[in-house]
């Protein structure tokens, strides 16, 4: 039997337990430790969300949805920022950045603020973090998903290295009017090809755990509409009948939905009367009814206080009301539901229940980023990632599968190599900054090899003679002499024209497309020099080229390459690397053909040259310049030996499309291989032609390979007027092509 202890004893004990407490408590670092909610591995996220939210007050809740802009220059909070941080009235930042300033600011968080919930830190990692990829329309050339994929992977494993959990990407907007210039942000026109880069782009970013050191959570933006802005003006209102935003706006965003995609952000356009941002109906009923879709939406930047601009809100309470309860999570910036909340559920205007929704989507977030666990970033690798070769190496490689060759009159390229005097001009061939283009996220304008340094490094300094002949705006002639002797000089040309980087991107749309300023009569100077010469495009959108296209003898489209820039127009003009990219938007004569793509649909008056009551206009052609999926090699394809099998099916069959392609030239080259498809009669109208496949295939001089694709029902599918995703009986075409245009056809049938 026990003794029972002295009350003395038990005095003198407790207070020692008391005073070993004190002392681990003392010596413990502060706040090293979260609340124990976070940590216990019995309590899944749910519960332990739920333990958050029991306990946490309605400001702090607010705080969670609340996403501030860090300094820019420096990527650290400013002090009213950390204030907010240590009174739990912060949950975000946009641009902070940096280990160093990440950590500082997380400490606060973690050590100095009661509530001790991780700061979520995001950041628009658009094409690369520290090492600059081509711009994402010129990586949608490479028609390679995987390249897409890479880079993704590389610029989510800077970014985090940096102390960055989230990126604002990708763009998956389908865009149709280059005046919009937004459209490089984007993989252009198409619905197929846009669905397949914004998987592949998720994946990259977060790929299957983006609670991992070298991951990020990925955004789907902007949802949704905002490319069709009227006009193409940055911005403007749209308003798009449900069947277009099911047939041609959802789709890529479905696809990052489908890929595991962290978040949406909101789209800055009103839709159909209702902004993005406070449309229930995309972000309820679509987002989270119908894909069950739990991750968190954030608004675009100052969204929530625009409604007001948008006239659907009289202030800033009206405007956080109609925004939250429409769906948006997180407020970017403005500050209308922080400090409008608090009232707005007093007066039963929002309720809890509605916020505790919000906040579960963003700590359900920092839960998946795994920074409950995690909150810190190591700061002694980020030097390390940041500069690692591989990057590089990476970058140039993308960058050259990137760049379309539109035009090559009399194998004009790639450039002999015996050239020992090359003339390297025009206002893009030595910008740096220009090379990078839109969005360049922690991208160093001194890590750039320009066009000009690219030459160099293969000719020697000697061997190429450099003239600007004006910078990218072009207003004036007087450097045009100092051009036309570097070209008349040197044995051959390369001309580097296109835009200044920020002429396309957000708030970027142009009226003309044209080649900026006096850069044609730039390039007409240096082509009546007589000397042999070749154009290099950088540019955002497609442009409206007219003379060029028809007088240049080779054009390559580079668009933003990057970092590597310099080295990858070398590598291709030099025939190092053979170019297989393809157009992912169709380049328009001139800008009243706008909107212009390829997958339109049919009218009653198809053009007939002979019949003037036909669709069409009467001073341009119909077709584009340069066709969408378009893009030629040094070498030559043939595609043969079609086959369709089986040529019936019933709606839930699938059908096998084989064609083999054929390297008909001297070297090696990749040809893109491209399946589109056409249901001739259907109870609704349907696409002239639908890519629904293609292959990048490599082939050496002389080689052939079989390409097989297969068509199953979300191929053939069409949405009824009954809103049903069917497969309806009846004839359908198919096309193996190198374009949009042409190609060898055949045909199926669905039975009924
Ligand atoms: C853009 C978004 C971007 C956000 C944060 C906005 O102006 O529309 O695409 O993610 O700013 O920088």
């Amino acid at each position: 039997m026990s003794r029972p202890v002295p009350f003395v004893v038990r005095i003198a004990l407790a207070a020692a337990l008391a005073a070993l407490l004190a002392l681990v408590l003392l010596l413990m670092p502060r706040g090293t430790s979260p609340p124990a909610i976070a940590q216990d591995p019995s309590t899944d996220v749910e519960a332990k969300i739920d333990g958050w939210l029991s306990r946490m007050t309605l400001e702090q809740k607010l705080g969670q949805l609340q996403q501030l802009d860090a300094d820019f220059p420096t990527g650290r909070l400013r002090d009213d920022q950390l204030q907010l941080v240590r009174e739990g009235r912060l949950g975000s930042t946009l641009n902070g950045r940096g280990a160093v300033p990440t950590n500082a600011a997380q400490r606060v968080a973690l050590e100095e603020s009661s509530l001790r919930i991780p700061l979520l830190f995001g950041f628009d990692v658009i094409h690369g973090y520290r090492t600059v990829f081509p711009v994402p329309l010129g990586e949608a050339s490479s028609w390679d998903p995987a390249a897409a994929e890479s880079s993704a992977a590389i610029a989510a494993q800077e970014a985090r290295a940096a102390g960055v959990h989230w990126t604002f990407a990708p763009m998956v907007d389908i865009a149709r009017d280059p005046r919009w210039g937004r459209v490089v942000e984007g993989a252009g026109e198409d619905v197929y090809l846009g669905s397949v880069f914004s998987a592949a782009r998720v994946r990259g970013f977060q790929g299957d755990d983006y609670s991992r050191p070298d991951r990020v959570a990925a955004t789907a933006k902007h949802w949704v509409g905002y490319g069709a802005a009227e006009a193409g003006r940055d911005y403007n209102t749209t308003d798009i009948s449900e069947r277009r935003l099911r047939e041609t706006y959802f789709p890529p965003f479905r696809a990052a939905v489908d890929a595991g995609v962290a978040s949406f952000m909101t789209s800055f356009n009103d839709l159909n009367g209702t902004p993005a941002t406070a449309n229930p109906f995309v972000l309820r009923d679509v987002l989270r009814d119908e894909w069950g879709f739990d991750g968190a939406v954030v608004s675009d930047y100052t969204a929530f206080r625009e409604l007001i601009n948008h006239g659907i809100a009289a202030d800033d309470a009206d405007a956080a009301q109609l925004a939250v309860n429409a769906g948006t999570d997180i407020e970017m910036v403005s500050r209308t539901l922080a400090e409008n909340g608090a009232r707005l559920v007093a007066d039963g205007r929002l309720s809890e229940a509605t916020i505790d929704d919000a906040v579960r989507h963003v700590l359900r977030l920092k839960y998946r980023l795994g920074l409950f666990d995690r909150p810190y970033v190591d700061a002694s690798r980020e030097a390390a990632v940041l500069s690692d070769p591989e990057h590089r190496r990476e970058a140039r490689r993308i960058a050259g599968r990137s760049m379309v060759l539109l035009k090559n009159d009399g194998g004009a390229l790639p450039l002999s190599r015996k050239l020992n005097k090359l003339a390297v001009v025009g206002p893009l061939a030595d910008s740096k900054l220009d090379m990078m283009g839109t969005w360049i996220g922690d991208g160093k304008e001194d890590d750039v090899v320009t066009v000009r340094e690219g030459f160099e490094q293969v000719l020697g300094r000697r061997g190429v003679r450099y003239a600007q002949g004006c910078d990218a705006v072009c207003r004036s002639s007087g450097g045009f002499g100092n051009a036309v002797a570097a070209v008349r000089s040197s044995q051959a040309a390369v001309v580097v024209l296109g835009e200044p980087w920020d002429w396309s991107g957000e708030a970027s749309s142009r009226s003309q497309l044209d080649l900026p300023g006096r850069q044609l009569q730039l390039l007409r100077a240096i082509a009546a020099t007589g000397k042999p010469y070749v154009v290099v495009l950088m540019n955002g959108r497609p442009l409206t080229l007219d003379w060029a296209a028809r007088h240049a003898p080779a054009i390559l489209e580079a668009w933003y390459p990057g970092t590597e820039a310099g080295n990858a127009v070398a590598d291709v003009l030099l025939g190092r690397v053979n170019p297989g990219g393809k157009l992912p938007m169709s380049f328009p004569r001139n800008v009243g053909q706008i909107p212009l793509h390829y997958d339109e649909k049919p009218t009653g008056r198809p053009f007939d040259p002979a019949n003037k009551y036909t669709s069409k206009y009467l001073d341009v052609d119909n077709t584009p310049q340069y066709p969408f999926g378009f893009g030629l090699s040094y070498t030559r394809f043939a595609l043969s030996g079609l086959t369709v099998t089986p040529n019936s099916i019933a709606p839930d069959g699938e059908v096998t499309v084989t064609a083999t392609v054929r390297n008909t030239g001297r070297v090696a080259g990749d040809e893109v291989v491209q399946l589109y498809v056409r249901d001739r009669v259907a109870s609704v109208t349907r696409p002239v032609r639908s890519l629904r496949g293609f292959e990048r295939v490599p082939l050496a001089a002389g080689q052939s390979r079989q390409v097989t694709f297969r068509l199953d029902h979300d191929d053939l599918s069409l949405i009824d007027n009954s809103g049903r995703e069917v497969v309806e009986p009846g004839a359908f075409t198919v096309w193996v092509s190198t374009s949009s245009v042409g190609g060898l056809q055949g045909s199926f049938t669905v039975t009924g």
